[in-house]
């Protein structure tokens, strides 16, 4: 099997070459170049990518990339991609951040990570890579301005990924199912399935089926209400995790323009002239003796600190709320109101039950806590093949419903929702500090509207809930795809240079409850199915009586709900900046000169889809404007 044996040679290579590999890892001021054509904030998902990117297209311009974590590739190269089993110990570091409480949500607090690390979060994610559906692709584009949809996204979509199908004996042991004509590229990240599923996987598939929800083969293609097969980023054969630190770096060949700075955090871009004087001064500061100095750039700086820190980076240099910038002591240099608002992310509470039948499958995850299995299940994992459990990340499955599936009185929230956006009550959902900001407000109202259109399509996702196995906890959670609240990202005042202070504000736009419930309601249905019955299927929660009377379920949403399935974005919206908005189409932040954001940050809202691969698809869309302007 050439591919195996190819695969096999550049695993030996990183393994026995990681200094030659890095030879552009930089640790210290002093070994850096006088200036830099490009400086990139931050070595994650988006900023490795662009850096990636650049380097191989502008031969003649540097790139440095400024990183606070540091490489960080576990003993054997990678680390294993289960974690939801045994943690692993050589897991890299990340961020851990507790939110603020949120008042709506019976005062809970969302604890949420962020990787810290070279490839950022994609190094420490669950794996899960699945696409949004176009239609959120379309809706954004909407509000942004021109040229975001989907049918300009979805090359980069296939730009950025190898995807490889399963052997035919996997792909027939497991049911998995695709369409070829949704991948094509021959990206640095890998796409693919596990070789091993738990024994009890086909029982929710059943169970949705019967629920009415329908199996897509292929939901990568723009296309995704109903059952979906999602790959994982993961390598087809090693099975090992597939990374920005990875394919966008570690793997890139050395080039003599492409250096990475690591253990440094950037504080902030400096206009000495004003910011229509650009491109900005890069301070940084040095993690390990604490030592502050200016980097020069000459073309441009992009910030790609993910959705918490690069509105850090942007108020820290006085670009945020004029308001919020006062109170800190920052003196304006571009009053933003967008910068770190209309923070979303992924929310949901979950239905559970027990089996009282004998729920005689084998293995279930449970097995892992059986030394003989795990010992076995570790083998498998370094045969050069690899196969059982240790290949499987968080799961490969998921159901997205649309509103107009999930309740026949979608209409009735819709209205709710274009109601609010007309008769001026909107505003009163937004942030308090924001709330009386005329920008904000349109912008609100604006997307108010787009995702009201959204939620009544019966095509477009509303609700999602993934699975794996039903052990050894029977649940499935209510992921709220398009959530409306909105919340904050500020600086700490007392310290600027510390973890900003997370204001989630979940459910505070009261339409999202109504949403939550009725996909509760809904999927408390699969419990009914036979195959559920068959199996002695017994509801724990939120239980029949609950479910009947909304404000107890409402009670039940408020203190079950997990507060982060770990999606923050928006926070540096693509919007006109009478909009509130931060970047324009190209990226650029209003009013600024020759600084960019490319990273998560600058999604006007959620997709229907965990993050990672439409950070991929934005970074990589985003260097080819970048590449065009500078060629
Ligand atoms: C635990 C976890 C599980 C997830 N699960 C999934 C999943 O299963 N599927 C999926 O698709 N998505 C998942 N996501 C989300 C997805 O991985 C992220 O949305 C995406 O990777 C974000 O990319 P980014 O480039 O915006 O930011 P990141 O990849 O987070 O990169 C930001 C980088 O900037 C660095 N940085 C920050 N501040 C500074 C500074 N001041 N100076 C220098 N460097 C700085 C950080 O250290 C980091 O390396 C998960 C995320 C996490 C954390
Ligand atoms: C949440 O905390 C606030 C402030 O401590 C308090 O006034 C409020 O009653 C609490 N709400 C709930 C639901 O516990
Ligand atoms: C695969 O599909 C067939 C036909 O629908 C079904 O009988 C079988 O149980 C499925 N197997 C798995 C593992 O899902
Ligand atoms: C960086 O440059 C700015 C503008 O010239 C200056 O105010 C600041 O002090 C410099 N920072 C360092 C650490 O030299
Ligand atoms: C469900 O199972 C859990 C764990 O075994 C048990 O504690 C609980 O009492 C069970 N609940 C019901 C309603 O059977
Ligand atoms: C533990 O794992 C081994 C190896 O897979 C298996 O043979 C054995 O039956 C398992 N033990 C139990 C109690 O399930
Ligand atoms: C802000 O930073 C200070 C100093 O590091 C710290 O003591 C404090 O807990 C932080 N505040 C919050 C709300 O995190
Ligand atoms: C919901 O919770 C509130 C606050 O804890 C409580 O006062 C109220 O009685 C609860 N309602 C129901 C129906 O459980």
């Amino acid at each position: 099997m050439g591919f195996v044996r190819m695969t096999l040679v550049s695993l030996a290579v990183l393994a026995g070459a990681t200094s030659a590999q890095n030879a552009n890892l930089k640790r210290q001021v002093s070994q850096l170049r006088p200036s830099y054509d490009f400086v990139v904030v931050g070595g994650g998902t988006c900023g490795l990518t662009v850096a990636d990117r650049l380097t191989a297209a502008l031969p003649a311009k540097n790139v440095l990339v400024i990183e606070y974590g540091d490489v960080h590739f576990a003993p054997g190269l990678f680390d294993p991609p289960t974690l939801w089993i045994t943690p692993n110990p050589d897991y890299a570091p990340s961020w851990d951040f507790l939110a603020l409480p949120n008042p709506d949500m019976a005062n809970r607090s969302a604890s949420i990570q962020v990787g810290q690390t070279v490839g950022g979060s994609s190094a420490v994610n669950g794996m899960f890579f699945d696409r949004g559906s176009h239609l959120d692709y379309d809706a954004w584009t909407e509000v942004s301005g021109p040229d975001w949809s989907w049918k300009s996204l979805f090359p980069y979509f296939k730009k950025s990924v190898t995807f490889t199908p399963p052997p035919p004996a996997v792909a027939q042991q497991y049911n998995y199912t695709w369409d070829i004509s949704a991948y094509g590229g021959t990206g640095p990240i890998y796409s693919s399935w596990a070789n091993f599923q738990w024994a009890d996987q086909p029982v929710l598939d059943k169970s949705f089926r019967e629920l009415g929800i329908r199996p897509r083969t292929e939901c990568a293609g723009g296309d995704k209400e109903g059952i979906c097969w999602v790959p994982a980023s993961q390598h087809p054969v090693t099975a090992r995790r597939s990374h920005a630190g990875l394919g966008h770096y570690a793997d890139v060949q050395p080039r003599a323009n492409y250096d990475l700075l690591v253990k440094h955090q950037v504080v902030r871009v400096v206009y000495p002239r004003g910011p229509k004087s650009g491109p900005p001064l890069v301070e940084v500061r040095s993690l390990v003796d604490n030592h502050l100095f200016n980097v020069t750039v000459s073309k441009e700086v992009i910030i790609s600190a993910g959705a918490f820190h690069t509105p850090t980076v942007l108020q820290r240099s006085g670009i945020g709320p004029s308001s919020f910038l006062g109170t800190a002591g920052i003196p304006v240099v571009l009053d933003l109101p967008g910068v770190g608002s209309n923070l979303q992310d992924h929310v949901g509470p979950p239905v559970t039950w027990n089996y009282t039948k004998p729920y005689e499958f084998w293995p279930l995850p449970s097995q892992m806590r059986n030394t003989t299995f795990k010992d076995e299940a570790t083998a498998a994992f370094n045969d050069p093949v690899a196969h059982g459990p240790y290949t499987m990340a968080g799961g490969n499955n998921a159901i997205y419903v649309s509103l107009p599936h999930v309740t026949a009185q979608y209409k009735d929230i819709t209205k709710k929702i274009r109601r609010m956006a007309t008769d001026g009550t909107a505003a009163s959902y937004l942030p308090p500090d924001i709330r009386s900001n005329t920008e904000m407000i349109a912008g609100y109202k604006q997307q108010l509207l787009v995702l009201a259109n959204l939620l009544e399509n019966s095509e477009s996702p509303s609700l999602e809930s993934p699975w794996a196995s039903s052990e050894p906890i029977a649940l499935v959670w209510a992921f709220l795809l398009h959530p409306l609240s909105r919340g904050t990202v500020r600086l700490n005042l007392t310290d600027h240079l510390a973890m900003p202070i997370l204001d989630y504000r979940s459910g505070s736009n009261p339409v999202d409850f109504d949403i939550h419930l009725a996909h509760l309601r809904f999927l408390r249905g699969v419990l009914d199915t036979p195959t559920m019955k068959q199996h002695g299927a017994v509801e724990t929660g939120p239980g029949a009586a609950v479910a009947a009377d909304d404000a107890a379920l409402r009670n039940y949403t408020k203190e079950q709900s997990f507060l982060s399935f770990l999606h923050p974005c928006c926070t540096a919206a693509m919007l006109p900046k009478p909009k509130g908005g931060v970047v324009g189409p190209d990226l650029k932040v209003h009013g600024a000169k020759r600084l960019r954001v490319v990273d998560i940050s600058i999604l006007p809202f959620l997709p229907s889809a965990h993050l990672s691969s439409t950070a991929y698809a934005v970074a990589e869309k985003a260097s080819d404007i970048i590449i065009g302007d500078w060629h």
